[in-house]
């Protein structure tokens, strides 16, 4: 449903380009896996034999390259190498003997959080050995990894080998969030549609989360609804602590800032602005680290924040700046009030208000390259 430029990208680097290495990145819930089967099944008459695999529970790389090298052999082989190195070059001469099309699924859950995106866990690292072996060495076959946050050697081995390449998700256009809502029995006027999708950032999970309570506490109504001007609740919450929970304190500062700036701020702004003071160098690869997990946008202007994202982080600074209040240690509430004369100018404005960009505003549909 919809996606259909995202769709053509892919069956093409996977049948006429034969990439070697595709990533699918974006926000949970923006619709990779939903895409990725789409195109697997598209390419599958392609490919000699297809497998996914799920990464969910943190499966140790041995497992997954056993798992890989019986299915790929079609369970004829048996005679599994001991090390890692080995499983790894077997299941490479699988690659190199037919076309296979390996699948490997919520890769989030092998990277580490709490420092900047995209490191493989410790006890995980052959994953990314998997993945530069798929990019750079010759074989027929081709490795598609899905996830939240993208490997930080990507954008390496896209420039290295040619034969690498990601697609980073964005929203969907009005039109298709509409149609994945048809049955939600939502009633609104275009405009209150559009405005619905925008503040959603037409991420369709978000937007399925929302229509319940748009259906069952304002009667369908979405006038009612966005007149309450509070999109970030319940569950779409809960998906934002799953991103959120995962930053390094770098990041969560950055992310704070643009939050209290409310506008988009360009590298220079934000080493003139972030408090404590921080080098160029160390602010631009923590920016360059929020783009590879999706929570930070940019445009000509700079770095922003989407509307939901900027609502959920101001509810997270206002309370934590509460939480400091009340233990009588105001360190975030005296940083902010130095970097807003007269203070309150952000946090006390109230998250309905936060709208840096006008509801109604699309998101852009389609791809993007990397940062
Ligand atoms: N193009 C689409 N048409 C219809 N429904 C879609 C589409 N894309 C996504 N959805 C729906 O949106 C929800 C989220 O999609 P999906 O599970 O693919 O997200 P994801 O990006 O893989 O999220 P996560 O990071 O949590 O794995 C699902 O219920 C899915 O059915
Ligand atoms: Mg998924």
């Amino acid at each position: 449903m919809g996606r259909a430029p995202e769709l053509a990208q892919l069956d093409r680097w996977l049948l006429q380009d034969r990439r070697r290495l595709l990533g699918v990145f974006g926000l949970g819930g923006i619709g990779k896996t939903f895409l990725t089967r789409r195109a697997a099944l598209d390419a599958a008459p392609g490919f000699t034999a297809v497998k996914w695999v799920l990464l969910q529970d943190g499966p140790p790389p041995d497992e997954v390259l056993a798992e890989c090298i019986h299915f790929f052999s079609g369970y004829r082989d048996t005679d599994l190498p001991p090390s890692t190195a080995g499983r790894l070059d077997r299941l490479l001469a699988y690659f190199r003997q037919a076309r296979c099309l390996l699948i490997l699924d919520k890769l989030e859950a092998i990277m580490q959080p709490g420092r900047s995106a995209g490191h493989f866990r410790a006890g995980y690292e052959a994953y990314g050995d998997l993945l530069g072996t798929a990019a750079e060495t010759e074989h027929r076959s081709c490795l598609v990894v899905i996830g939240r946050e993208q490997p930080h050697d990507m954008a390496r081995w896209e420039v290295q080998s040619l034969r690498a390449a990601s697609l980073h998700l964005r929203g969907m256009d009005v039109p298709a969030a509409q149609a994945i809502l048809q049955d939600a029995r939502i009633a609104g006027a275009p405009e209150e549609w559009a405005a619905l999708v925008a503040h959603y950032a037409g991420n369709p999970l978000m937007l399925q989360l929302a229509a319940a309570p748009i259906r069952d506490l304002y009667a369908g109504r979405l006038d009612a609804f966005l007149a309450e001007e509070r999109f970030a609740f319940g569950d779409v919450n809960d998906l934002l602590d799953e991103h959120f929970g995962r930053l390094a304190t770098g990041e969560q500062d950055i992310m704070h800032w643009l939050a209290v700036e409310r506008t988009a701020l360009a590298v220079t702004d934000l080493v003139e602005h972030l408090l404590p003071r921080r080098p160029v160098g160390d602010v631009r690869s923590t920016l360059a680290s929020l783009l590879r997990r999706h929570l930070t946008d940019r445009d000509a202007a700079g770095f922003f924040l989407q509307d939901i994202v900027l609502e959920y982080v101001t509810d997270r600074l206002v309370a934590r700046m509460a939480d400091e209040l009340m233990a009588g240690q105001p360190d975030l509430f005296r940083r902010v009030a130095a970097a807003q004369p007269g203070c309150g100018r952000a946090p006390a404005a109230g998250p309905g208000t936060v709208s840096r960009r006008a509801p109604g505003r699309a998101p852009a549909p389609g791809l993007a390259g990397d940062g």
